[in-house]
């Protein structure tokens, strides 16, 4: 059996060289950022993570759910090299390039649904959200949108308009896009209407129809509803299986569009390309970024043709697809569907598996849920009163970061795994034998660390 030798953290965390790095850059770059350990990356391979001293992690969270291939995939890596050797930058607003095309047709394929559909290009999430309300506003030709709490869309001004996740992000930058409402995300383990799924008429989808579509907006002033399939910021929640088609019904039935943001889920993390695909979920637009180019800056909406009809002039972007993210992203495309989506779906079973199985020893997780490799584990005082336990669950990250597993938070109190590239259970074996370590004796490390020192944003 192949030997899995990392993590090894050789230094003091950080090490020399990275806390000289820190000092440089708590100086001089922006304080917004939410750093919540001292992770000062120089090189990546794969699932491996090197850092400026040398110390190699085991990276579970993949640059935030982006490196989709693993860090540096040596197919992607050529690709974007031989790119850069024959075009770099041309703009796809004024002229035409082979990649882009290329990528567009493919993106259009593989999109669930028959239509025919067609591909704007963007440089990031946030900027893929603010074309599809664009869009959304153009094609409807009405004004108001529609969005879910705990939803995170983005931090310019119309996609933070749309977020719902964390008030720290919103506070102090009013006047956000006029006419936005947010509705109840699906979200079983905590259900606001005090239902237990199973034995519910899904109130939180019949709230929708029967109290916001009849009190409070009218639905043929929407011009979109815009949904997470699986809420990623707001902490991995998986909806109900029927929930999202019901949607799209009601959608549909008002001439609403239905976009959904698959920039976390989208692209094999959950087993299949898009998530949509898990609800039979067919949105008039789809928005990705993170994952699509293995790191590459890239964004995009896909839509149907017959939704994206504005004319020329009226949306551009001069990076917004450049060669070298769509090499990327052809490339990554093809290592996706050739092993990666099929291992994700595998692996993400065996995930959940041995996570659940951990939840059973440690009354202090709540729930496990998720698909493919986009799994989250909420962390509570206790599983009778489910009180969220924000500062056990940072307490968890930290301490997993110095045993060299990067995992990052989500949601007020949930841990994500968000790999793409495990191919060996080995590696989740190792990640699950970390964690345990982590897990231990959380309460005494609690009372030593005292409330850690934790620059992530107030939740
Ligand atoms: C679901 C979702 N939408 C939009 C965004 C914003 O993407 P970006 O940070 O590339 O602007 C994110 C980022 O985390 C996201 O998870």
């Amino acid at each position: 059996m192949k030997k899995y030798n990392y993590p090894n953290i050789k230094t003091k965390l950080p090490g020399p060289k990275a806390a000289k790095i820190i000092k440089t850059d708590e100086q001089f770059v922006s304080p917004s950022y939410t750093r919540g350990y001292p992770c000062v990356a120089e090189r990546g391979i794969g699932l491996k993570l090197i850092d400026i001293d040398g110390n190699e992690f085991l990276d579970f969270c993949a640059g935030i759910a982006v490196c989709s291939t693993g860090h540096c995939h040596p197919e992607v890596v050529k690709a974007i090299k031989d790119q850069a050797e024959k075009l770099i930058h041309m703009s796809g607003t004024d002229f035409y390039y082979e990649v882009q095309a290329r990528l567009a047709k493919r993106l259009s394929q593989l999109s669930p649904g028959k239509k025919k559909k067609r591909v704007f290009f963007t440089n990031s999430g946030a900027e893929a959200i603010e074309a599809a309300i664009k869009l959304a506003r153009y094609k409807t030709g009405r004004p108001r949108l529609m969005a879910f709490v705990g939803a995170f869309h983005g931090r310019t001004v119309g996609a933070l308009s749309l977020t719902g996740s964390k008030i720290i992000q919103k506070q102090g930058f009013s006047p956000l896009l006029q006419g936005v409402e947010h509705i109840p995300y699906p979200y079983c383990y905590r259900c606001q209407f005090g239902k237990k799924y199973g034995s519910c008429n899904l109130e939180c989808f019949e709230y929708v129809e029967k109290v916001i579509f009849k009190k409070t907006v009218p639905p043929k002033e929407v011009a979109a509803i815009f949904v997470e399939p699986i809420q990623g910021e707001g902490g991995y929640i998986v909806p109900p299986d029927e929930y999202l088609s019901r949607l799209q019904r009601l959608a549909k039935k008002h001439g609403i569009l239905l976009v959904a943001d698959e920039i976390q889920s989208g692209l094999g993390r959950t087993g299949k390309m898009f998530c949509c695909e898990h609800f039979n979920l067919e949105p008039d637009i789809i928005c990705i970024a993170k994952g699509i180019a293995s790191g590459m800056p890239l964004g995009a909406i896909i839509s149907n043709a017959d939704v994206m009809t504005w004319p020329p002039g009226s949306h551009a972007s001069t990076f917004g697809g450049n060669p070298i993210a769509c090499a990327a992203a052809l490339k990554t495309l093809d290592i996706l569907e050739r092993e990666l989506i099929a291992n994700s779906e595998k692996m993400g079973r065996y995930l959940l598996l041995k996570l659940k199985k951990l939840a059973a020893k440690y009354a202090f997780i709540g729930d496990i849920r998720g698909k493919g490799l986009m799994v989250g584990m909420e962390i509570v005082t206790d599983r009778k009163t489910k009180n969220i336990d924000p500062e056990k669950r940072d307490l968890i990250v930290d301490r997993a970061f110095y045993q060299g597993l990067i995992i990052l938070g989500c949601g007020p109190n949930s841990v994500r795994f968000a790999p793409l590239c495990v191919q060996a259970r080995m590696k989740l074996t190792v990640v699950l034998t970390s964690l345990i370590v982590c897990l231990k004796n959380l309460d005494k490390q609690r009372m030593l660390y005292g409330k850690i020192q934790n620059r992530m944003a107030p939740r």
